[in-house]
């Protein structure tokens, strides 16, 4: 007997190497309590189709809820020959309850056991991360409607554009991560589909009932094909992605506030909570956190792409590649699960510097103000776009800011300019002028603020 689950027709021992090399129980023990869950409801599957007695499936329930037990009590022992969690779960049922355990696996097979554990553990754990999501926008939401009379300079290209409301910047962010939560709840629907009653690949041959099955783990469906529920990781290629689009988003905004948070532009100051100092630079303050935000991305991209790699060009069906699935869902949801809470904890606790966002506003920031003041008085954009080109390079020749030409020298460039164009030197007007929906102004904003706010209240 080689004591392993799949010994009969063995007669050597696997080197040693190779026992390391296969055995998956170091990181898929993580799948101990599905694990139980999914047994649980095949025995009762059993018992309906006549392969188990009331009293056998009893005896089995009441063994698994032990093994249960073991585990949360941190008692569970593993041994040696324990290659995965299904098969150290099965062996310590055994322990406990004797031969009956050995019919619990009939019909079952690993290849239909082992993702339907997965999909009960990615189901839970992405509605985890959702309400982390979730908390974190609300951080960002609270933040941005207390701030929103904060004005900074917006950027495109990293030159300064044009004036925004700091909240403005702040939502931008958060509607990109209401988009992430939108994805997540696709992903959570097609994950919530079980596998189980497919056997190793071509079904379930002794009428056990799939639809009892799905009831009892709660799964929104039936895979429809055996040879696709046990081979297909679309689920977990869809989560890794959903993961990477997020932290793109998470790392984006993270490289914002850490050039944000730098002396040359003192708009913001990381809590100490968040930050770490130099071992050597006595003055040191570094913005750690959202440096590793901005990290962890690669590492997710990283997963994702190699989870594809692994997939593509794989036979049909079940092969033992896709025992790699698993690593890449544990530590990216670990990753999304410290990042989300690390980012709302830099957002609830960042300084903002007033003075310093209004000192960086500058009037060569509202030359389109000064094209839409032209605009407002009849004249054609392009050609107001020239006009107020030809201002900011007379204003630049004469060594002044935009705002310092005389009325004066602005009639030289248009007859149309009047005495009301001082009223274009004024960042709070400025901003003010984008009211339509999605923009700067406090309307606009406020708008914003609302809609994330229903989304909020729809979780
Ligand atoms: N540990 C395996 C995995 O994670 C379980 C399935 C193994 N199935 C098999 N036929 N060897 O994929």
């Amino acid at each position: 007997e080689s004591g392993k689950l799949w010994g009969g027709r063995f007669v050597g021992a696997v080197d040693p190497i190779m026992e390391k090399f296969n055995s998956s129980i170091a990181y898929d023990r993580h799948l101990w309590e599905v694990d139980v869950q999914g047994s649980k409801a095949y025995s009762r599957g059993l018992e309906k189709a006549g392969l188990l007695t009331k009293a056998e499936m009893d005896q089995i329930l009441h063994g698994l809820d032990k093994v249960a037990e073991e585990w949360a009590q941190g008692t569970f022992k593993l041994s040696p020959n324990d290659e995965d969690i299904h098969t150290a779960n099965e062996r310590r049922l055994k322990e406990l309850i004797g031969e009956t355990a050995g019919k619990l696996h009939t019909g079952r097979s690993r290849n239909d056991q082992v993702v339907t554990d997965l999909r009960l553990w990615m189901r839970q754990n992405c509605s985890k991360l959702s309400t982390l999501l979730w908390e974190l926008i609300r951080t960002m939401v609270d933040r941005a409607e207390a701030e929103r009379d904060v004005l900074f300079p917006g950027y495109t290209h990293l030159q300064r554009a044009q004036p925004i409301r700091w909240s403005h910047w702040i939502l931008s962010h958060a509607v990109a991560l209401t988009r992430d939560s939108e994805r997540l709840l696709e992903v959570q629907k097609r994950v919530n589909v079980l596998p189980l009653g497919s056997g190793a690949i071509a079904g379930n041959p002794l009428g056990v009932d799939r639809e009892l099955l799905q009831a009892e783990l709660n799964f929104g469906a039936i895979t429809l094909n055996s040879m696709d529920a046990t081979s297909e990781r679309d689920f977990v290629a869809e989560f890794l992605f959903w993961a990477s689009l997020c932290m793109t988003h998470l790392s984006r905004m993270a490289e914002d506030l850490i050039l944000y948070g730098t002396k040359e532009f003192s708009f913001v100051q990381l809590s100490d909570a968040y930050s770490t100092g130099s071992s050597l630079m006595p003055q040191k303050k570094n913005p750690d956190s959202l440096e590793l935000i901005r990290s962890k991305a690669g590492r997710v991209f990283g997963r994702c792409a190699g989870l594809l790699m692994t997939l593509k060009g794989l036979p049909s069906t079940y092969n033992k590649d896709l025992q790699e699935d698993k690593e890449a869902v544990f530590e990216v949801s670990d990753t999304m699960s410290a990042v989300l809470q690390v980012a709302t904890g830099v957002i609830s606790t960042l300084q903002i510097h007033r003075e310093n966002m209004a000192r960086a506003l500058s009037p060569d920031m509202l030359a389109t103000d000064l094209a839409y003041y032209l605009v407002r008085k009849g004249m054609p954009f392009r050609q107001a776009h020239e006009a107020s080109g030809k201002a900011v390079f007379m204003a630049e020749t004469k060594g002044v800011a935009l705002n310092q030409l005389s009325l004066k020298e602005l009639q030289t460039i248009s007859p149309l300019f009047s005495g009301d164009v001082s009223h274009v030197w004024d960042y709070g007007h400025s901003v003010e002028q984008y009211a339509a929906l999605g923009g700067t102004a406090r309307a606009s904003v406020d708008w914003q603020i609302g809609q994330v706010r229903a989304l909020l209240r729809a979780q």
